[in-house]
């Protein structure tokens, strides 16, 4: 689903950010990004969603080649990706309902649609009972969690999260994660970086950085959602009933 081939990317003259990087992540796998600050791992994720451009190798998302995507392709792309990042960038003086509606009443689907979609999504990370709060009157974990229900609320294939539990304690930190194994559990494929080593240690799939270039890798076929967890408290039980078992791509 995710393939990178001998990336490297450079930053001005003097920046390599990456360097020579390939790994490829599979459809329904749950992959953690680790290593020290400066090490690439935001790059990797800005990469995928094409926010900035490999300086030489080949990137494909989706069996689309992302390095060369046109520029006009680019929102195709990112409707099927549901990026979070560190800090929550919630517009702060609507409702968290209507912070997770936007990206459907931005691709056009009608008022009731959107309110059904975003109520469910608020559901799975827990906070529909806040749906009419503003969003300064939810804790920092909270307002990361009505993050991951605005991005995954299309129903991406992938989700993109960088260091969504940095700055939380470790309870929130831990129902963050939660939600977002949720939907990897329901097959969502899930990138997340992240320097926490109580998060790291529970990774089933993990790819160390540093200075670009990957140090070490660590995988256990068990990550795929359906797989036996070998650490079942690490695992959802199960998906929730409505969750998007079968997130489909929307036509272009
Ligand atoms: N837009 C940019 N322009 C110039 N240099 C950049 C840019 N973005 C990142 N870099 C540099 O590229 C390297 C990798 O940065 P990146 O943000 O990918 O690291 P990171 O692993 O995410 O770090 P952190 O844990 O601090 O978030 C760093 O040396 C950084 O300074
Ligand atoms: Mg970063």
């Amino acid at each position: 689903m995710i393939q990178f081939q001998h990336i490297s990317k450079q930053y001005g003259r003097d920046t390599r950010a990456l360097n020579d990087v390939s790994f490829d992540v599979a459809r329904g796998e749950l992959v953690f990004l680790a290593g020290p600050s400066g090490a690439g791992k935001s790059t990797i994720l800005k990469l995928i969603a094409a926010i900035e451009r490999p300086t030489a190798g080949s990137l494909h998302v989706f069996g689309q080649d992302v390095g060369k995507i046109k520029r006009g392709a680019i929102p195709f792309l990112r409707r099927n990706l549901g990026i979070v990042f560190q800090q929550p960038c919630l517009l702060l003086d609507r409702s968290i309902l209507a912070n997770v509606m936007l990206p459907l009443t931005v691709t056009g689907a009608s008022g009731a649609q959107a309110d059904k979609r975003a109520r469910a999504a608020l559901d799975k990370v827990g906070l529909l009972d806040r749906a009419q709060a503003k969003p300064l009157s939810l804790s920092g974990g909270e307002q990361q969690r009505v993050a991951i229900a605005r991005a995954i609320v299309n129903r991406p294939q992938i989700i993109l999260a960088d260091e969504p539990t940095a700055n939380l304690d470790r309870a929130s930190a831990n129902l963050v994660l939660d939600a977002l194994k949720i939907f990897h559990a329901a097959g969502v494929t899930c990138l997340i970086s992240s320097h926490d080593e109580q998060i790291l240690d529970r990774a089933n799939r993990l790819i160390v950085l540093g200075h670009g270039s990957i140090m070490a890798s660590y995988s256990n076929a068990a990550t795929k959602a359906g797989g036996a967890a070998p650490n079942a408290s690490a695992e959802p039980d199960a998906a929730p009933d409505d969750a998007p078992s079968a997130p489909a791509p929307e036509a272009p």
